[in-house]
């Protein structure tokens, strides 16, 4: 596998190739790209007065329906930074799982507004901010518009500076100037290695959390046998090729026939499973004859019982997320949402993780800001030897927002991995 292999991955309507790539960037000077290799337009040449933005039209309700209807395009004036803050220009921007719930009555996203909370790369314009400088590219926690104002300091939250409360920021500061886990300034090194796509995929929260979780749950053995959740979904793809890399048997999971042998044939695994497969538990027992040792879960739910009853003594199990009950057109039932934890963990898991003494981490990657650097040198490692890849599908242009935001949650997927949208032609 190459980091080229992503033409690979299957991409259909909407979707468009992405992968590695040489970015024209000039790093000789250890200055980052200026913005204009980029694919950005000049600023003085540019001089937008108006920025374009999606805001949303209602909030999506109990039935979890998300239509076009549910967003209206707005144009508003191009803010004037204050002293602490930079003017960027978003590029592209990764959509999380949870960005339907987030449109629901009482989420953080709300009538008349954007959603504020996507990774974004974007181009600084101008800037007051004490770190980020005109030209730099970085990330930063973007809304569904063209320009923006931004910060490297979290606490001015009235500038979408991050997610979450801070704290370990002190560690975090000393590596990118920041007080902020997202948003920081990219070292020329990542720049110059790889294109904006998949610096947003493999070193945005999809390869992290992989990452993190991997390590917390390593050291992972050639002997180790693997249940890798999610495994067509951003943090799974990536997880399952770094546990494969260490030599261990891993097994991955896809919604339908074709999605799970697609693990097998593009991603290199050992075997594809159908979660939706009504004879996943003899399957499932069929693929791990000797019990499952690791067992990685951005999924929760039903998967993960039958994983769960599977788990040696000793095992180590990794809880990042609750896919099944964000994807689930129905609201939970009852019964589960008594007995649910945030990631989709039952009673019955907890049980077998407490009986068989299966080791469990449970956490979100922002905990980990301060290894940033250690995860982006060792994920490089990974993807400069072939070993990792990136999985990401990139619906272009800023009025295609809707449409790509919509096809998330319509039904079975078309693409695989993690859902971007790029605002601009070219970057
Ligand atoms: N802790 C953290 O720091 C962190 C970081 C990132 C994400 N997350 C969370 O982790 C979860 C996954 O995130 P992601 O970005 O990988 O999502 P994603 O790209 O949307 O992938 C979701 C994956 O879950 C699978 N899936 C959907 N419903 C399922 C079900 N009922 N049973 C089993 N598998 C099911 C999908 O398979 P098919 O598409 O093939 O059906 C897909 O592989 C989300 O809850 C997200 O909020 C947490």
């Amino acid at each position: 596998m190459t980091t080229d292999d992503t033409s690979s991955v299957s991409r259909r309507g909407l979707f468009s190739a992405a992968g590695k790539g040489t970015l024209v960037a000039s790093i000789a000077t250890g200055i980052t790209a200026p913005f204009r290799s980029l694919g950005g337009v000049a600023w003085a040449a540019e001089t937008p007065k108006k920025v374009q933005k999606w805001v949303l039209a209602k909030n999506v309700g109990d039935d979890n329906k998300l239509t076009l209807d549910h967003f209206k395009l707005v144009e508003e004036p191009m803010p004037q930074i204050k002293q602490g803050e930079a003017l960027v220009k978003v590029l592209l921007c990764n959509i999380h799982a949870n960005t339907r719930n987030l449109m629901k009555a009482g989420g953080s996203t709300k009538v008349g507004e954007t959603d504020k909370t996507n990774y974004s790369i974007a181009q600084v314009l101008q800037s007051r901010d004490k770190t980020f400088k005109e030209g730099n590219t970085i990330t930063c926690a973007g809304g569904w518009n063209t320009y923006q104002t931004t910060s490297s300091d979290l606490s001015r939250e009235d500038v979408g500076a991050g997610h979450g409360a801070p704290h370990e920021f002190a560690l975090v500061e000393e590596q990118n100037g920041t007080n902020s886990r997202t948003a920081y300034v990219f070292r020329p090194v990542m720049l110059k290695q790889f294109k904006p796509d998949v610096l947003m995929d493999v070193y945005g929260t999809s390869g992290l959390t992989a990452y993190y979780g991997v390590r917390e749950c390593g050291p992972i053995m050639p002997r180790d046998r693997i249940a890798v959740a999610g495994t067509t979904g951003s943090v799974g793809a990536m997880a399952a090729q770094i546990c494969k890399a260490k030599g261990a048997y891993v097994v991955g999971f896809g919604g339908g026939p074709e999605r799970a042998k697609w693990v097998v044939d593009n991603l290199g695994m050992d075997v594809g499973l159908d979660y939706r497969d009504k004879d996943l538990d003899a399957k499932l027992k069929a693929a791990f004859p000797e019990g499952i040792d690791v067992y990685v879960d951005g999924v929760g739910g039903p998967l993960s019982e039958a994983v769960a009853k599977l788990m040696n003594r000793d095992g180590r199990y990794f809880s990042y997320g609750g896919a099944a009950k964000i994807y689930q057109d129905e609201q939970p039932k009852a019964s589960m949402m008594a007995t649910a934890k945030e990631y989709g963990m039952t009673d019955l898991i907890e049980k077998i993780i407490k009986e068989r003494h299966i080791k469990l981490e449970a956490w979100n990657q922002a905990v980990w800001s301060q290894d940033r650097i250690e995860a982006e040198n060792k994920l490089s490692q990974l993807m400069n030897t072939g070993k990792l890849k990136a999985v990401n599908n990139v619906v272009k242009g800023f009025d295609n927002i809707p449409k790509g935001v919509v096809s998330q949650y319509d039904g079975v997927k078309e693409y695989y991995g993690k859902l971007q949208l790029q605002y601009v032609d070219e970057i």
